[in-house]
């Protein structure tokens, strides 16, 4: 099978000594702002608890509110400006006064295809003082840990279509989901390197050939071609239908899993809800070659109605920095502050919508704390134990 460029090999982080990462900080719209000024805060105690690393950040005021006093969400030489960065954190876009597909394509789709973040990555699991609402993964949440992969270049979110007859009662649209053989084989292959890099080495594979002939045909086949690179990955096919059942049935069976771009956000959302909380998850949008920066947002939106109360939780940013941590090469601070996190959440430092009364200053205050606790008790700082 022939490639197109070669963007097919997966780049290992950079190894400098004492780098200083830069960050490009899109807070945008809504709670975004004060997630992601939790989220800085937090970074900042993980960099200085290990002296090893740092960070620098550049904002950028590209918001709703931005569009719609200069009618653009990102400037003429925006991206030219972001690709000078190292990662970029994503607040949240979206805001009743712009329609929900005009904010989407113009910053977060914006950046994401232009950039090559072809590769969407959503972590679930049980946190700890989370309830889950299966009760087998409640008493033990070893048997909910997944990640999934989200094709995040093309297919239903390619924005191919049209519009004709507009306003005729035989108005006519269009919206067609495009699969490549270039698209699905790199996002295949990524997916197989993350199962092979986890230890169950385990990867479900779905898809919806049955009803769909064409496009997902092709996802098959690609699928079959890569499949056979990795024989130590054990993996298995499901129909995105009977995923959704497999997920709440037999949650333990699964691992890695890799779906397109549609079927990935419809069964991510399933992820989170089934961990107990759509509003704690992560997502990195990744360009695997490391050519572009990559992207790291918390999965929940702007949340107008609690945004400016200070009561927003910000541990979906937390989680999602962690994420970013690690996609730099940092998989112990990353580990860190994940651990940091649950043991601030298990004792109960937990926001309204989990079902406590800490505000967004509390939740991180405690954050940090519990960071530079575990980093004394570790000897994680500089000199001590090396990379972080
Ligand atoms: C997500 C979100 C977005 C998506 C929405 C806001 C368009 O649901 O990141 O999963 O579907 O990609
Ligand atoms: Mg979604």
């Amino acid at each position: 099978m022939g490639s197109i460029g070669n963007d097919q090999a997966l780049a290992p982080p950079p190894s400098t000594d004492n780098p200083t990462y830069k960050i490009a900080s899109i807070p945008a719209d809504g709670i975004g702002p004060e997630v992601i000024s939790a989220g800085i805060a937090v970074l900042e105690t993980l960099a200085s608890t290990y002296g090893s690393f740092s960070f620098t950040f550049t904002h950028f005021d590209w918001s709703s509110d931005t569009y719609l006093s200069t009618g653009k969400y990102i400037p003429t030489n925006g991206l030219e400006q972001l690709r000078a960065h190292d990662a970029i954190l994503f607040g949240a876009v979206g805001d009743l006064r712009v329609p929900d597909h005009i904010s989407l394509w113009g910053l977060r789709l914006a950046i994401c295809q232009p950039l090559q973040q072809f590769a969407n990555v959503r972590p679930t699991r049980v946190l700890k003082g989370v309830t889950s609402p299966l009760s087998a993964c409640q008493a033990d949440p070893s048997k909910l840990d997944w990640v999934i992969i989200r094709e995040n270049s093309e297919g239903e979110y390619a924005g191919q279509g049209g519009r004709s007859h507009v306003g005729q009662p035989w108005e006519t649209a269009t919206e067609v989901s495009i699969f490549t053989r270039h698209g699905v084989e790199r996002i295949m292959r990524f997916a197989y390197e993350v199962a092979r890099s986890r230890p169950r080495k385990r990867l479900t594979f779905v898809t919806k050939s049955n009803a769909q002939r064409n496009g997902m045909v092709l996802w098959d086949e690609v699928h079959e071609r890569v499949r056979a690179d990795y024989p130590d990955v054990t993996s298995d096919k499901m129909l995105v239908d009977a995923m959704t059942c497999r997920m709440a049935l037999q949650p333990e069976s699964i691992d890695t899993v890799v779906a397109t771009n549609l079927h990935a956000d419809i069964l991510s959302d399933l992820a989170a809800a089934l961990a107990g909380s759509i509003g704690i998850a992560p997502t990195s949008n990744l360009d695997p070659t490391r050519k572009n920066p990559s992207m790291f947002e918390p999965i929940h939106g702007s949340a107008w109605d609690i945004a400016g109360k200070g009561v927003a939780n910000p541990v979906g940013t937390f989680w999602t920095c962690a994420e970013m941590v690690r996609w730099l090469g940092h998989e112990s601070a990353a580990e860190l502050l994940m651990e940091a996190v649950e043991n601030v959440m298990g004792e109960g430092v937990k926001t309204k919508d989990l079902g406590g009364s800490a505000g967004t200053k509390e939740v991180t205050e405690a954050v940090q704390s519990e960071v530079v606790r575990l980093g004394k008790q570790r000897g994680v700082a500089s000199g001590k134990q090396g990379k972080a």
